[in-house]
């Protein structure tokens, strides 16, 4: 490639990246407005979508209806009960409790707590009943009794725990064999030989691993997935409609965080490379899972380098999942498209809503951005992809479309526009089958273009990784907000709210927002601010503070003792960085012995101070206290400056703690404001002086 030629893809990739990354945190409302004009502007048949769902939804509430009991029983304790929320924490919590005893007392206290004779009766399933009666006897037996008298049900308690456990625990084990296809890759492949009408994508459950040994181990189970796969993969096939694998990062290396980003760059492609190597050289496909937001930016700087990679020239098997609830999704197409005529070759692209929704929200807010990653209406995620869709339905040349959806709508609205079959939806293993088997036996609507193809994203693990999968399919399956949450509970099903997100009449005010999820910022109503945070895994928030932090410490430093406001002190001491030794940060001044007498006169103008503060009003105190945590903020990068170089911690820590220290000055001048009425009497003095009036 000439220089130029190269210059000119750099620059343009740039200019993709940027369009990216200035969508991490978008306005949700301007964003939407764009995306339902880009939707609007599309053709779309809607009537033939809303067909199609209509006849796929009775379809899926027949089967429903005779699915077997576990379906059930999850739709039934669903998260809008307490006594599902109970359920989901027994089910994520057993995976976890090492020892008998704190299992017993979990059981006992998550069944005791939950009103099991509320839901006897109230299900057409005799599973779901009979599971009713045994959680409410069983929560009866173990309620543990507060009352000395009641002797015998303590004994039952002592004698019957063992029983309890190991049913319970067999009970969970069943919700979580509703999700992975085996223990090992040869029984999931056994098993998709019994339905051999999809196709598969096996994923080595596991996440998120703590040590780089753990990482390794990862690795080596997929290199050995990925040749037990290979053995049994019909290359004659075209290569999507092979099997294929799923690979999350994050379990192959610890480190996968934008703190290390060179260092996890460098390690994941190699990672990577390694293992889409050994998927070409067997003829399988490979998609790299999307995982948290913050991971996104790296995410793409690993799959290009991966992608461009020699080893791999010429080959359409390298694929990569889009989450629709990102702000980012629609740029990341563009940059996609862009990356594959580079490469010239087709990037399978799976496009999903994404899974980590509730973390996205709750981290966002804790960290204290200016916005979320994520939209906060389910309705706007919906709009998204199907924005995505028509994107990928576009430009099929270069990008090859994976539809991974439950949703009868999102299916029915993707067939209505599609002019091919060259493309594939995709399931997870245990949900999504009612939806699916009407389509691929052609039991549903008129379809013109060939067959229908579906994937099944296929979990292969011992129980003990199961747990954040699990997590996130229960709160899949328990939100009310989610399609197939609606299939199970007909009262829930907001027709008008799915079917045709564009055609929806905008909202009060235009506000696309959620109204019950507030800006960050305005976590803690209206008493106070949230203090704000640093998007570290934007690089230009990164860059700005970085930036800062070195300019205020090329300044130099130096403390010094300040009486009555005559600056002090005599003996000049270094300080150093106790990080780096060698570094020193600046200068500290300190009294001489001979001085003392300075120090009593500081005690005594602070004492006198002590009483001028002592008559200031509450409201007054509190707003210096409110000004001081302005002045924090406003000083915010010096202060972590000095926190990273006085204290050896690192900018993440430095950040937190004042954060922290802006947190407390506003909460404490909100307590004092609302919660003080009576005076209070500072110790060492007596009057009225002494008093705070409000
Ligand atoms: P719907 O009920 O239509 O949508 C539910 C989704 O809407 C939620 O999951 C969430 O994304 C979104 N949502 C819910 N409430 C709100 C709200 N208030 N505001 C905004 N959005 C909201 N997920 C990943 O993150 N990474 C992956 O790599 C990935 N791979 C997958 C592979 C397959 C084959 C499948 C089927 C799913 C995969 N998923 C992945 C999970 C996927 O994100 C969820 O299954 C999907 O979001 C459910 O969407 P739906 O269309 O089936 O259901
Ligand atoms: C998840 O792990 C399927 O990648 C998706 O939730």
């Amino acid at each position: 490639m000439q220089t130029e030629e190269r210059d000119q893809l750099s620059a343009t990739r740039t200019f993709l990246l940027e369009a990216i990354n200035s969508n991490f945190l978008a306005d949700e409302n301007q964003l939407v407005s764009s995306l339902l004009a880009d939707l609007k502007s599309e053709q779309r048949n809607s009537q033939q979508a809303q067909k199609l769902a209509e006849q796929l939804i009775n379809g899926i509430r027949d089967r429903l209806a005779h699915s077997n009991g576990l379906q059930a029983l999850l739709s039934h304790y669903d998260l809008s009960t307490q006594e599902g929320v109970a359920l989901m924490c027994l089910a994520e919590a057993l995976l976890r409790i090492p020892d008998s005893d704190t299992v017993d007392a979990l059981i006992a206290d998550k069944l005791a707590a939950g009103q099991w004779q509320k839901h006897l009766g109230q299900s057409e399933s005799v599973f779901v009943n009979a599971s009713t009666w045994a959680l409410m006897l069983s929560g009866r037996l173990l309620q543990r009794d507060e009352h000395p008298e009641h002797f015998a049900t303590k004994l039952i308690n002592r004698f019957d725990a063992p029983i309890f456990r190991a049913a319970i625990k067999q009970a969970m084990q069943l919700i979580a064999e509703q999700f992975v296809m085996g223990a090992d890759i040869g029984e999931a492949m056994q098993r998709a030989k019994q339905r051999n009408h999809y196709l598969y994508s096996y994923d080595m459950l596991g996440e998120a691993v703590l040590t780089a040994k753990e990482g390794e181990v990862f690795q080596q189970a997929y290199l050995d997935a990925i040749s037990e796969i290979g053995k049994q993969c019909d290359t004659e096939m075209p290569i999507h409609r092979r099997a294929s694998i799923s690979v999350k990062l994050s379990a192959l290396y610890p480190r996968y965080e934008y703190k290390r980003e060179s260092l996890a760059v460098s390690v994941l492609t190699k990672r990577l490379l390694e293992l889409a190597v050994a998927a070409k050289s067997v003829g399988i496909g490979l998609t790299m899972d999307a995982e948290e937001a913050e991971r996104l930016n790296l995410s793409l700087q690993i799959f290009e380098k991966v992608y461009l990679d020699e080893a791999l020239a010429g080959w359409p098997g390298l694929g990569l999942a889009v989450q629709a609830y990102q702000k980012r999704a629609r740029p990341v197409l563009d940059y996609l498209l862009e990356l594959a005529q580079q490469g010239n070759r087709r990037i399978p692209v799976r496009l999903v809503k994404g899974a980590y929704w509730d973390t996205e929200i709750k981290r966002t807010q804790q960290q204290g951005f200016s916005d979320y990653p994520v939209f906060t209406q389910k309705n706007n995620t919906d709009v998204s992809y199907l924005v995505c869709a028509h994107f990928l339905l576009g430009h099929q040349q270069w990008l090859y479309p994976q539809f991974a959806t439950h949703n009868a709508h999102t299916v029915a609205s993707i067939l209505s526009v599609s002019t091919n079959n060259d493309f594939e939806f995709q399931r997870l293993y245990g949900m999504g089958e009612a939806l699916y088997e009407q389509l691929l036996t052609g039991r549903a609507g008129e379809w013109q273009h060939g067959d229908i193809y579906c994937r099944v994203y296929s979990p292969v693990g011992a129980y003990r990784e199961l747990l954040p999968y699990l997590v996130r399919r229960l709160l899949e399956n328990g939100a009310n907000s989610s399609f197939v949450n609606q299939m199970a509970h007909p009262e829930r099903y907001e027709e008008d709210a799915v079917i045709a997100p564009d055609e929806m009449g905008l909202p009060d005010g235009n506000n696309f927002r959620h109204p019950e999820i507030c800006l960050p910022g305005e976590l803690f109503g209206s008493g106070r601010v949230n203090s704000s945070g640093v998007n570290f895994a934007d690089p230009n928030e990164l860059k700005i503070l970085v930036r800062e932090i070195t300019r205020s410490l090329n300044e130099k430093k130096m403390s010094q003792p300040l009486v009555d406001g005559e600056q002090l002190g005599a003996e000049i001491r270094k300080v150093f960085n106790p990080a780096d030794r060698h570094e020193k940060i600046g200068i500290s001044q300190v009294l001489r012995l001979s001085q003392v007498g300075k120090v009593e006169q500081a005690l005594e103008t602070a004492l006198s101070s002590w009483s001028e503060w002592n008559d200031t009003s509450v409201v007054r105190r509190a707003d210096i206290l409110r000004k001081a945590a302005d002045l924090f903020e406003m000083y915010r990068a010096e202060l972590i400056g000095l926190c990273v170089k006085e204290a050896g911690k690192t900018i993440a820590d430095a950040l937190t703690d004042v954060r922290e220290a802006i947190d407390f000055l506003r909460y404490y001048a909100e307590q004092a404001v609302d919660k003080i009425s009576e005076p209070i009497i500072l110790p060492g003095f007596s009057g009225e002086s002494n008093e705070l009036s409000l």
